[in-house]
């Protein structure tokens, strides 16, 4: 039993993906054996709505200065970074002659380039200092730092109040959520605006994606759980739009004047909510049962091409498969290599299971017999792409929603 980082309830684990390094944590030989594990264990608040893990390692171990993900890295997240940013200037900064924009983990700018290709002020705030100099780089005003109450302080003690506040893929990284939220409502004009998303829970348990559930993740959130956790901070829920990205993401916004309307499309979403059971205890149960089957399933099809001595290889070292090479054991004699754009990963080797890291071209010079999509919420992207490797007699294994062949 521990308490809930939101409310305060005592919560406990429904399942343990067991003993688990640092997602991001791409390491060298002479670092397997110093290598950190903590156990990752998602637990459900009842009385708030929220899913959390009960340990999460320091920030500190998971963000610095070598902190090896780098938003840029696909083309589709580029473009619905320029949509996203089109679309809070269309309806958010209108009214306004100098608006300022913050966006809270703003990694190497690829949503603040577009405000600051605008001439719009801005500023990001990126913890990990090495894609913080990226975004400089590219003209994008950021700082190195952790947001909270007191980092808000000191922004508007420096830049004034701010029309926008924005993030991807960063609120459901922070454990200090209560003080973050409060620093959001000072930063803010009365009219101001906070938008944030984040995968949704919703599609998480529809797709038993259990690989979302990382260290980094310290939450999932669905709209249930954003309205509750941000209305003490006098933010309310005013809508809520679906995304595709990361295999299923909600946006939100949350207004500072409680007076604005709730859109229909929060009703609509809390009620889908209620009826798909994302605040029972039964969902839970049955999505770790999924999980287990999910394991398997993948564990029999890689150990049976293991035992016929198939070629196969990892596509994309993300995040998320830290989750599931560690959960589902999957090591170097499952998986020769895995391929990865990113060149802070290329030469290093997967966090816990060890399997070396390849740049793209070994992947394309040499095509395996298999290759396990690990970046499966970039798959339209990355098939569509990769037509050669189909042609080359060779298939994808996919896992989510459900182990696969094609
Ligand atoms: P993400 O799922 O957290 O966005 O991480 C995607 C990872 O996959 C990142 O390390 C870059 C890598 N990647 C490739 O290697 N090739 C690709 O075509 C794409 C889209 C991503
Ligand atoms: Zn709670």
């Amino acid at each position: 039993m521990t308490d809930c980082r939101i409310c305060g309830s005592p919560i406990a684990p429904f399942m343990t993906f067991g003993q688990m390094p640092v997602a991001n944590g791409f390491l060298l030989p002479e670092q397997f054996d110093s290598e950190y594990f903590f156990e990752l264990a998602p637990a459900f608040c009842s009385a708030c709505n929220i899913l959390q893990i009960i340990d999460q390692p320091d920030p500190s171990k998971m963000f610095h200065e070598n902190y090896a993900f780098f938003s840029r890295t696909s083309k589709y997240m580029q473009d619905h970074f320029a949509k996203f940013a089109a679309k809070v200037c269309g309806s958010h900064l209108t009214d306004y002659d100098d608006p300022f924009v913050v966006e809270l983990g703003s990694n190497d700018g690829i949503m603040l380039q577009n405000f600051a290709d605008a001439g719009i002020r801005h500023l990001g705030i990126e913890p990990s200092e090495n894609v913080a100099e990226i975004a400089r780089g590219h003209g994008v005003n950021t700082i190195s730092d952790f947001f909270d109450e007191m980092v808000a302080d000191r922004l508007i003690a420096e830049h004034g109040l701010a029309d926008v506040v924005l993030s991807a893929n960063v609120m459901c990284h922070i454990p200090n959520l209560n003080s973050v939220a409060s620093g959001i409502a000072k930063l803010l004009k009365p009219s101001g605006v906070l938008i944030f998303e984040d995968p949704y829970l919703g599609d998480i348990i529809k797709k038993t994606s259990y690989d979302q559930i990382y260290d980094e993740h310290v939450f999932v959130f669905s709209a249930t759980s954003v309205a509750n956790a941000f209305a003490p901070h006098g933010l309310k829920l005013v809508n809520v739009e679906p995304q595709k990205t990361h295999g299923g993401s909600m946006r939100y916004t949350l207004a500072l004047d409680t007076r604005q309307q709730t859109s229909t499309a929060v009703t609509n979403c809390l009620a889908r909510e209620t009826k798909l059971g994302l605040s029972s205890a039964a969902t839970f149960e049955r999505f770790r049962e999924n999980c287990e089957t999910s394991r398997h399933r993948l564990t029999r099809l890689l150990g049976k091409f293991r035992d016929e001595n198939r070629r196969v290889v990892g596509y994309g070292a993300t995040s998320k498969s830290t989750t599931v090479m560690n959960y589902c054991s999957i090591g170097p004699d499952h998986i020769e290599f895995v391929s990865d754009t990113t060149p802070a990963k290329q030469g290093k080797f997967t966090p816990g299971t060890h399997i070396p890291v390849k740049p793209y071209q070994d992947f394309i010079s040499d095509y395996p017999e298999y290759a396990v999509l690990f970046a499966w919420n970039h798959k339209l992207e990355i098939i569509a792409k990769e037509d050669a490797f189909r042609q080359s007699g060779g298939q994808w294994i996919e896992f989510i929603p459900s182990v696969c062949i094609s």
